[in-house]
């Protein structure tokens, strides 16, 4: 896998065509894993986009890494294996390098909704209802439509059960990962098990939607031991939370729709790795900061949503 990938969520700020062009700037200044998911509305766009890029500069396709992802009202196997098969024809693969499940919750909401909108049909983890779904992911694995299956969103109990049930068990773990959000147990669990973290939001998502902002919420780019590493070593904070990131172990999947974020987010990666200081002064930025809330997700006697994380070491709803 790539070091590093590119987002592709347009947080309702940037539309599909400004996503997809995006994605073709990337293309050209070297990335080659790009993170889609079907709910983000513009994998159509993308598709084309990719297809023009890889024709323009001479990309094969064994060189790219596309991931897309099944939304939480696709978890029926059925409409799982739909979900997928429309994101290999809107992305125009005929297979994709990695399928995610989005969110481990199913449920459906409109997009944009309010954060206190709750679907009444919403519940939480069911081990079976999602190892039904994985089954039928694993036929898609089986059959060459995908090559990996990947788990997003989870805390430690919920891929502890699924790696006791796969038949093929998920090589990567998406997460919300930046300095603020360590999620150092999650990250050791993954790596114990062989599973590749991939760290999604990694600069802290600045320009995530209004419904995932609360005033507490931490500023990763403005986090003091960021900013100084950044002075000394002259580098933009975006570049020290990648480097981090890429340093740890993760691969940081950055958004942005300027080349000039695209080229530097991707030079971040050279230079002398952080020394043992700058590492232990960026562990101390850690605030379990999470900035990507899922209040929409959550379901009919649900407490709050720190029920979505698991926080006390057991499946909440089930
Ligand atoms: N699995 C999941 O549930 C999940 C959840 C969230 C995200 N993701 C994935 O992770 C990707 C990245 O996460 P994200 O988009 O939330 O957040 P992010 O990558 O942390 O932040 C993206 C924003 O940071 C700013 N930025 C980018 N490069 C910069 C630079 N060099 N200097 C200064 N600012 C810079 C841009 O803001 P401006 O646009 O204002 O310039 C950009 O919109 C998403 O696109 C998506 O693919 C997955």
């Amino acid at each position: 896998m790539p070091p590093i990938g590119v987002g592709t969520f347009g947080s309702d700020r940037y539309g599909p065509d400004e996503v997809a062009a995006a994605v073709a700037t990337a293309l050209r200044l070297g990335y080659r894993l790009i993170d889609c998911a079907s709910v983000y509305g513009n994998e159509a766009q993308i598709g084309s986009a990719i297809e023009a890029a890889m024709a323009r500069l001479g990309i094969e396709r064994s060189e790219l890494r596309i991931m897309t992802k099944v939304w939480n009202d696709a978890h029926e196997p059925e409409a799982a294996v739909a979900s997928v098969r429309h994101s290999l024809a809107d992305l125009r693969c005929d297979r994709v390098d990695v399928v995610f499940v989005h969110w481990p919750f199913p449920n459906h909401h409109a997009a944009g909704v309010d954060v206190d909108s709750r679907d009444p049909h919403a519940s939480p983890y069911d081990d079976e209802g999602f190892m039904r779904l994985w089954a039928a992911l694993e036929s898609l694995v089986d059959e060459g439509a995908v090559a990996a299956l990947e788990v997003s969103n989870v805390s430690i109990a919920k891929p502890s059960l699924i790696l006791a049930d796969a038949r093929i068990a998920p090589t990567f773990l998406e997460a919300e990962l930046h300095p603020t959000v360590q999620q150092g147990e999650l990250f050791q669990f993954a790596v114990d098990h062989g599973i590749q973290p991939i760290g999604y939001s990694p600069l802290g998502s600045p320009s995530r939607p209004e419904r995932d902002r609360a005033p507490e919420d931490a500023v990763d780019l403005e986090a003091s031991a960021v900013v100084s590493i950044a002075e000394s070593r002259g580098l933009h904070p975006a570049q020290v939370c990648l480097k981090w990131a890429v340093e740890r172990g993760q691969i940081p999947i950055p958004f942005s729709v300027k080349e000039e974020q695209l080229r530097s987010n991707l030079e971040a990666l050279g230079g002398e790795p952080f020394s043992p200081a700058e590492v232990d002064a960026l562990r101390g930025v850690e605030r379990n900061n999470r900035l990507i809330k899922g209040q929409v997700f959550l379901w009919e006697g649900a407490d709050s949503r720190l029920d979505l994380w698991d926080v006390d070491g057991r499946i909440a709803g089930r």
